[in-house]
């Protein structure tokens, strides 16, 4: 098997070593200024160190020059690689949004795609439907909840015929953080400045708060049970009001402290019920929601402490809901699924510690 991985960031990075420790070749690696693939069947381990380095140091890909590689534009890189390359896997470790780029052609050659990245699968009902077209060829475990086994729980629960009533989930580790901290009785702007200190929040903390990116591991959620949904149908309920949208993140930071009692009232609007406040994603046939909900203390998501994700699966035959729980953020948990979803593909070429059955 032999990875081209778009994005070489943090994840990307983490996913080329990975691939090495157990065998995988890679033999491309793409930021946003070109696709860097190599003149031999795939990259030592020495030369993708040394990209790795120049990337962290600032470099962009084009001003690495290396005389075993060459400079590609995505569709050039996509086509060689197709032409050339054994068992190959292109693998989407950026945030950027058109499939039509490099995720298409992929598979108009007949080269499985592997995503971390959510946005080609939640911009048109139209891409989402040509990407997952052969489910031979597409694998989207680490969009949502990281490395955690959610996507692959809900593929087999469809298979199986069963029918699903709801699902529900703390879908952002982030969010999680800042509830959890909430209900301990931290003020919220220093929460927020506390995980955004602690590199828990994207640079703009607004990312996380708005509720969007949990929207948008909804949407895939639901895409993926075959319902139609794009993002505008989609309730979400932001941390903070429409007025605070446009302003600057310096201005947004040292507004923080207004919203501290509407948030606090909240908290113990739930806790005067005997319940804890969660921010969860609701996946439904008749739709989906993203926002604050009070839980009962005794539920699995009650118990939820830090930035752990839950996903909960309530169907016609488990009606106690199935829950896959655990780290759902974090670059090496998300690039090794990122990898077990390569091995899903071809993964009876590559003997792992699982043997060869
Ligand atoms: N970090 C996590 O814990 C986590 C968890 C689950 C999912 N994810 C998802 O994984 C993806 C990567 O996250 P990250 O933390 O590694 O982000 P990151 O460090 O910001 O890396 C993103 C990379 O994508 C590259 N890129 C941007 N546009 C591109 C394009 N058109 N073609 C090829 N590469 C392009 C960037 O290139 P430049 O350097 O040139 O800008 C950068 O190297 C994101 O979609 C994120 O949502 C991350």
């Amino acid at each position: 098997m032999n990875l081209t991985v778009f994005g070489f960031g943090s994840v990307g990075r983490v996913l080329c070593r990975q691939a090495l420790d157990i065998g995988i070749g890679v033999v491309a690696v793409a930021d946003s200024t070109g696709v860097l693939v190599s003149s031999n069947s795939s990259f030592s381990s020495e030369e993708l160190n040394t990209i790795s380095k120049a990337k962290e140091s600032g470099k962009r890909l084009s001003d690495i020059s290396t005389p075993t590689a060459t400079l590609l534009q995505p569709l050039d890189a996509v086509d060689y690689i197709a032409k050339n390359s054994q068992s190959p896997v292109v693998a989407d470790c950026s945030a950027y949004d058109d499939p039509s780029t490099y995720l298409l052609p992929a598979l108009a050659r007949n080269v499985p795609i592997v995503l971390a990245n959510k946005k080609p699968l939640t911009g048109t009902m139209e891409d989402f439907l040509k990407l997952t077209e052969r489910r031979d060829f597409i694998r989207l475990e680490s969009t949502v909840g990281a490395g955690l086994p959610t996507m692959i729980t809900l593929r087999r629960i469809l298979d199986s015929g069963d029918e699903i009533k709801k699902v529900e989930g703390q879908l952002s580790g982030t969010l999680g953080y800042i509830l959890s901290a909430l209900q301990k009785g931290d003020k919220f702007s220093d929460v927020v400045v506390d995980a955004k200190a602690k590199g828990f929040t994207e640079p703009d903390p607004r990312d996380d708060l708005s509720g969007v990116d949990v929207a948008r591991k909804a949407l895939i959620i639901s895409r993926c049970m075959g319902q139609s949904f794009n993002l505008s149908d989609i309730e979400i309920e932001a941390l903070y009001p429409p007025e605070f949208e446009d302003i600057s993140l310096d201005e947004f930071m040292s507004k923080l402290p207004e919203l501290d009692e509407i948030v606090d009232d909240k908290v113990k609007s739930a806790k005067g019920k005997d319940k804890f406040l969660r921010y969860t994603a609701t996946v439904k046939p008749e739709g989906i929601r993203a926002g604050l909900v009070e839980v009962e203390k005794a539920s699995p998501l009650a118990s939820l402490e830090g930035t752990d994700n839950l996903i909960s699966f309530e169907t016609k035959w488990y009606t106690s809901p199935t829950v896959v729980r655990g780290p759902g953020a974090g670059v090496e948990v998300t690039a090794a699924g990122v990898l077990s979803d390569c091995m899903d593909l071809y993964g009876s070429k590559v003997r792992t510690q699982w043997g060869n059955l």
